[in-house]
């Protein structure tokens, strides 16, 4: 197998994918590999909407429903770096975060250890990006490891995580993200070089109705399908119940992926991100100064916060990439 490519002729995006599958980061995994553009180098499996083993077990589960167990898994955290534990929230990704599916008992994977990040990292250098979709303890702690400077050798980091003048989804201020580890993630946004954070104030738009699922399942182009079809109908009931009225459900962590394809989808503006690490009601909550004239900060202290999705692209890329047949390694 060659490296550089995915499906025939495509230069795929190599991506080294921080996760704690959970229902949309599981249809984000689905997403990618699926997605000729993008190639999976290997995936850290952290706690956040389960347990870390849980989560391991859940990828390690749809690497194998896709033949790709050579996908190399790495162990991440177990909890967050205050020690103070969140809740998990099994209504909404379910007790083992593939809704009413449980993963065969067989299926473990086997888990490198966490300096498999920096060898993934020298490997690659700038042709690799690093993507988080869950609590940012992982990376944090890779970056305190090895130190920015190895960290900022990859080409750019793409993160989920934040509510910039939106509600939060777990507090009335927080996004579930931030809240579970906010020191963590004061790390990461602090400390990337060229970070891109996708906040609710986008990913809450990529609503995805459950018509398109039903649309999708029918082609039965690929082995995901019917998981896709029990894992969405799970998720969609409870953003009814946590949204009245919502016409079908945000994926968060699959709007994270296809921003590397997509970019032009999304307005972005630079700005230095604070996050209240307290303990009540400021806890997790992210803020940006986007007053007309904001204060002037150093560019290194700077991430780009995308507040603004063009959501026809993102939808019909969803049903491209979620129709398609496994691509071919080559
Ligand atoms: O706030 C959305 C994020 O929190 C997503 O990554 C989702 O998986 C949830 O845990
Ligand atoms: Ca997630």
């Amino acid at each position: 197998m060659k490296n550089s490519t995915k499906g025939v002729g495509i230069v795929a995006q190599k991506i080294l994918l921080f996760c704690d599958p959970g229902i949309d980061d599981s249809l984000a995994i689905i997403y990618a590999l699926l997605n000729p553009s993008i190639q999976l180098v290997g995936i850290v499996t952290s706690y956040g909407n389960v347990n870390q083993e849980q989560a391991t077990q859940n990828v390690a589960y749809l690497l194998d429903l896709a033949n790709r167990n050579n996908i190399v898994l790495i162990g991440g955290a177990k909890g967050p770096l205050s020690g103070e534990y969140t809740p998990f929230y099994p209504e909404i990704h379910g007790e083992e975060g593939l809704g009413p599916i449980r993963p065969p008992e067989k299926i473990q994977g086997e888990l490198l250890n966490f300096d498999t990040v920096f060898k993934i990292i020298e490997q690659y250098g700038d042709d690799l990006l690093i993507v988080d979709v869950g609590r940012m303890t992982s990376l944090a702690i890779a970056f305190n490891l090895a130190g920015a400077d190895i960290l900022n050798t990859v080409k750019g980091f793409y993160l989920m995580g934040g509510a910039f003048l939106v509600p939060g989804n777990v507090t009335p201020g927080a996004e579930a993200n931030f809240y579970g580890d906010p020191m963590a993630a004061k790390i990461v946004t602090a400390s990337v070089d060229n970070g891109v954070v996708y906040p609710l104030n986008v990913t809450n738009k990529a609503i995805i109705p459950p018509n398109v699922i039903d649309k999708i399942i029918a082609t039965n182009n690929n082995p995901f399908q019917p998981l896709m079809k029990a894992i969405f109908d799970y998720y969609f009931e409870a953003y009814k119940k946590l949204v009245p009225g919502i016409q079908g459900s945000p994926l968060h962590d699959v709007l994270t992926l296809f921003a590397i394809t997509t970019p032009q989808a999304f307005k972005y503006v630079e700005r230095k991100i604070f996050i209240g690490e307290t303990d009540d009601a400021l806890r997790g909550v992210s803020i940006a100064d986007f007053r007309p004239k904001p204060q002037e900060e150093p560019a290194e202290n700077q991430v780009a916060i995308a507040l603004e999705l063009d959501y026809q692209l993102f939808l019909d890329d969803f049903i491209k990439v979620m129709t398609s047949k496994l691509p071919i390694i080559e």
